[in-house]
């Protein structure tokens, strides 16, 4: 997979790409990542990216220009399945957009700031918008770095153990059941018994039941 982000801030794409499953998935070969300065395709002798709102009011507006400069030619080079802008007013994301998403091959992500890109570029090229959640970030570059991150733990041959995405929370629309790891006492607080029984049927059946409890007391929506 390829995962392309224009964004004008890219220092802020530096590090969640940088280390830990998304880092030795690029190693791996299994991703790539290219992050693109939307400033390098200004033709302002400020390398300025955004311009008063039409009509006033506070914030400014990314200026459609540069955005389909870089556009057209990231189009020119790949098709893309699908150009993701990240915006409150998206769909909200979730584990079963992250799976679709994560069969795809070209993925471009255009990171919105200020009050967002000129609707005109949302029209025009814009096939996906996504929401990370109901509340505002100030810009789109860690909505990229969530679905991203989301996408790319996804893709066969990332997770060392190929199970331990289809265990995660979300995936059969279930929480995930606690975990444990040693020491098996502390505090007075002791690992339940089965997890200690070597009994691979129990623990399994244990998970499932506690998965379902903790789904039913925190998410029953998910369960509907
Ligand atoms: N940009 C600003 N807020 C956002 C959000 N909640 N999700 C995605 N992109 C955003």
């Amino acid at each position: 997979m390829r995962i392309d982000i224009i964004t004008c801030v890219p220092k802020l794409l530096e590090s969640p790409f940088a280390h830990s499953i998304t880092q030795r998935a690029q190693e791996k070969g299994l991703v790539e990542v290219h992050i693109h300065d939307l400033r390098e395709y200004t033709e302002d002798k400020h390398r300025a990216v955004d311009d008063y709102a039409f009509g006033g009011g506070a914030g400014m507006v990314m200026m459609i220009e540069p955005i389909a400069r870089c556009i057209e030619a990231l189009k020119g080079e790949r098709k893309y399945d699908e150009i993701i802008y990240f915006t409150p007013d998206g769909a909200r994301l979730d584990q079963k957009m992250t799976n679709t998403l994560s069969l795809q091959k070209n993925l471009l992500m255009l990171c919105g700031h200020y009050k967002g890109v000129d609707e005109r570029i949302r029209e025009y090229f814009i096939t996906k918008e996504i929401s990370i959640g109901d509340y505002v970030l100030s810009g789109g570059e860690l909505a990229a770095a969530v679905l991203s991150d989301a996408i790319i733990r996804l893709i066969p041959g990332v997770l060392s153990d190929e199970t331990s995405a289809l265990t995660d929370s979300f995936q059969d629309n279930l929480l995930a059941p606690p975990v444990y790891t040693r020491p098996a006492e502390w505090q007075g607080m002791e690992v339940p018994e089965v997890l200690l029984s070597g009994n691979h049927k129990k623990i399994d059946e244990w998970r499932e039941t506690e998965a379902l409890k903790r789904t039913k007391e925190r998410r029953p929506d998910l369960l509907e």
